[in-house]
């Protein structure tokens, strides 16, 4: 239960590359699709190891194969994604970023070191069958597992793992349930068009700025009025634009934001009122509304099989109490769900509070992930892929 039970899996020379690797990657963060340095440093980490087969795809993406005992056995993945976000760092930390308005505000420096520390692992004592270590760019963007999937490099692979940092736990808990641990993410535009007038006569054109304010507000209503309150969805209109004068009715406004949903029935609900809602409000203003949802990755949902292999392992590693329940409904997306629509897989969560640790959430500038955490993530990780394998 404690982290000591994760670092025992490790020598002290390993452990030290790895956070030596953990708080290199932090120092130099990279946005989605242009982790140059990350994907080449990563490369480095996982050669050291000894594996042959480490190769770029997807552009900035690196996989490694390592092998099994039996090279016939199924083939397991462990996947850990790369990239930062335009975050300007404020956490004080010795290894803080040194890029300017870039930062590893949500873990996945410490995701990418858990790919390689369990490829360590697994190299010292290998699955049965061979594993393929995935470090994926542009998560944030919500396009990197796709990116991956397309190149191929997941073809025959039968279960896939992987897991987010989460500052909720302490670094030696664990969730490796089954059942809902991500929502959906689709963004959404309405271009509400109107028609151009004199600010003191809007009688001669059509207001968009009104017909948009009226939809942010019809928009609310679909989460409370037309959902099962007992389902979880959001709707947040997280951008407006419009007009260029105070005197001046503009031709058109434009508005953005996101759809969260835990249940494809209720992602279609939300994709069906947006453009039902906008198009009928603006009518209502005597203007037209064009509605475009952009489709991101689908909700998590664990299967019950490889959220018990899963928590078997974590188990195994971090001994008994160690798995706990999510008790939480997150709404965030996570593109870890792209690979679970054709691939078998369990995404855990890995407790990375320190004792007295900073609360700042994921994506704000104070955000610390514990760096014991990164040995947590790694054997439990490795363990997954053990234990998968043994199963398949
Ligand atoms: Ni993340």
């Amino acid at each position: 239960m404690s982290p000591d039970s994760a670092e025992r899996h490790f020598t002290d020379d390993e452990r030290e590359r790895l956070v030596s690797l953990r708080r290199a990657l932090h120092r130099h963060p990279e946005l989605s699709w242009k982790e140059e340095r990350t994907a080449a440093r990563l490369e480095e980490a996982l050669g050291e190891l000894g594996l042959s087969e480490v190769r770029r795809v997807a552009g900035t993406g690196v996989v490694a194969r390592v092998r099994g005992t039996d090279p016939a056995a199924p083939v397991v993945a462990v996947r850990g994604d790369i990239d930062a976000l335009p975050i300007q760092e404020a956490t004080g930390l010795p290894f803080a970023s040194e890029v300017d308005g870039v930062m590893h505000a949500c873990g996945h420096d410490v995701h990418a070191t858990w790919a390689v520390g369990a490829a360590m692992l697994l190299v010292r004592a290998p699955a049965r069958g061979d594993v393929v270590i995935v470090l994926q760019p542009a998560e944030e963007v919500g396009a990197g597992a796709a990116a991956i999937l397309a190149s191929g490099a997941l073809d025959g692979v039968s279960a896939i793992f992987g897991g987010h940092v989460d500052r909720r736990f302490p670094v030696g808990q664990v969730v490796a349930e089954a059942g809902p641990l991500a929502a959906s993410a689709d963004a959404f535009s309405i271009v509400v068009q109107g028609k151009g007038a004199h600010g003191a006569r809007p009688h001669e054109g059509v207001d968009p700025v009104v017909a948009a304010s009226a939809i942010v507000l019809a928009l609310q209503t679909i989460v409370s009025r037309r959902l099962d309150p007992g389902a979880a969805a959001v709707v947040s209109v997280g951008s407006i634009h419009g007009g260029s004068a105070p005197n001046v009715i503009p031709e058109r406004v434009d508005l953005s934001g996101t759809l969260r949903a835990m249940h494809p029935d209720v992602r279609r609900l939300l994709h069906d009122e947006v453009g039902a809602v906008a198009t009928a409000v603006a009518a209502a203003h005597g203007a037209s509304a064009l509605v475009t949802i952009e489709r991101g990755p689908p909700p998590i949902v664990n299967p019950a099989r490889e959220a018990r292999w899963a928590r078997a392992a974590a188990e195994r590693v971090l001994g008994t109490g160690s798995v706990v329940p999510f008790g939480v409904t997150n709404m965030g997306g996570e593109d870890f769900a792209c690979y679970m629509e054709h691939i078998p897989g369990c995404f855990l969560r890995i407790g990375a509070r320190e004792p007295g640790g900073s609360p700042a959430p994921a994506h704000s500038p104070g955000f610390v992930a514990a760096e014991a955490s990164i040995f947590v993530g790694a054997a439990v990780l490795a363990e997954c892929a053990r234990e998968a394998a043994r199963n398949l």
